[in-house]
C-alpha cells in the first residue's frame, strides 16, 4: 500500500534573542540541544503528567540532535507591542498562568545528576524549578490573552518570588521611561503590580520583599549577562552590545527613586 509520508518544509522562528535555528516544522519545533535539555525536558515532561497545558509537549531529539517540541498554537507579541500585550487583563492571565506552572512545578523532582542553566538568583534557598524569564517574547497569546511559557532553557532551582519578580520586570514593566514601547508609556506601574500579584495570590510576606527582590536582581542580572556577552557571545553579545546593561542599570535606578511610591500599591 502507497502511504504518502508529508515533507514539512522548516521555517524559521524568528522572536527570540539568544537561539539561533529555531525552527517550526509541521506540528513541532526544533531547537538546538544544549547541556540543560535533558532536564528542562523532564521538567517538561512532569509539567504535561500534572496536566499544566501552558507549556510545549516533549516529542524528543530528531536525527540531526534538535529537541522536538510541540508548536504551541497561539501568537507571540511582534513588536511594536499590540494593545492586547499591555492590558491589565493579560497581565492577570499571566499571573495566574505563572500561578499553576509554579503549582505544577512544585511536585516536580529533578533527575539525578540534573544539568541547569546558571544565573541570578534569590539569597533563599530554592523551591522548585522556575521559568527565570518570563518576557514577553516567551508567552504564547490565544484570544489576546497569555496562554503559554515557551522557552525554558533558562529554568532552573529558583523562589516562586524570583520568578514573580522576572515577569514584573518585563510586564509590569520595571523600567525607566525611555526604555519603554510606545503602548507601555501610559501604563500605570504601581497599580499594575497589585494586578499581577492579586491576580496570582501572592503572600503578603513576599509582596513586602518584592522590590528590594528586584532591585538584586537587577545587580545580579547585569553581572550575569555581561559574563554571558564575554563567555558565550553569539545572541548575548548581541543584547550587550545593544544596551541590555545599560537598560538594566536604568531600570534599576527608576525603582530606587520610585520604590516607596510603588511599594504602597502593595501593601
Ligand atoms: N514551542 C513553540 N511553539 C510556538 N512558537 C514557538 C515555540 N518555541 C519557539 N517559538 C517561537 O520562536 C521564537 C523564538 O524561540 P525561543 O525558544 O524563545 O528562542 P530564544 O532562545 O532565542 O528566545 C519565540 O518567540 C516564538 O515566537
Ligand atoms: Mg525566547
Amino acid at each position: 500500500m502507497f502511504v504518502a509520508t508529508v515533507q514539512h518544509e522548516e521555517i524559521p522562528l524568528a522572536g527570540g534573542d539568544v537561539t539561533g535555528g529555531v525552527v517550526r516544522v509541521g506540528d513541532t519545533v526544533r531547537r538546538p540541544c544544549r547541556s540543560s535539555t535533558r532536564s528542562v525536558h523532564a521538567l517538561l515532561r512532569h509539567l504535561e503528567a500534572a496536566g499544566f497545558d501552558g507549556a510545549p509537549r516533549v516529542v524528543g531529539v530528531d536525527g540531526r540532535g534538535r529537541e522536538i517540541l510541540s508548536y504551541v498554537d497561539g501568537v507571540s507579541a511582534p513588536r511594536p507591542l499590540p494593545a492586547y500585550a499591555v492590558t491589565d487583563g493579560s497581565l492577570a492571565a499571566l499571573a495566574v498562568l505563572v500561578r499553576r506552572f509554579h503549582d505544577a512545578a512544585m511536585g516536580f523532582v529533578p533527575p539525578p545528576r540534573a544539568i541547569w542553566e546558571a544565573g541570578s538568583n534569590d539569597d533563599a534557598g530554592p523551591e522548585l524549578i522556575g521559568h527565570c524569564d518570563i518576557n514577553l517574547d516567551n508567552v504564547i497569546f490565544r484570544d489576546g490573552l497569555p496562554a503559554a511559557l515557551i522557552d525554558f532553557d533558562m529554568a532552573r532551582p529558583t523562589t516562586r518570588l524570583f520568578d514573580v519578580v522576572t515577569a514584573l520586570r518585563h510586564w509590569a514593566p520595571i523600567a525607566d521611561p525611555v526604555d519603554l514601547e510606545p503602548l507601555q508609556s501610559s501604563l500605570e506601574v504601581g497599580p499594575r503590580l497589585r494586578v499581577f500579584c492579586d491576580a496570582y495570590g501572592l503572600a503578603a510576606r513576599d509582596r513586602r520583599g518584592l522590590l528590594d527582590l528586584a532591585r538584586l536582581r537587577f545587580d545580579r542580572s547585569y553581572h550575569a549577562m555581561r559574563t554571558r556577552a564575554v563567555t558565550i557571545g553569539g545572541g548575548w553579545a548581541r543584547m550587550w552590545e545593544n544596551g541590555a546593561g545599560a537598560r538594566i542599570r536604568r531600570a534599576c535606578a527608576w525603582l530606587e527613586t520610585n520604590q516607596d511610591e510603588l511599594h504602597a500599591h502593595l501593601i
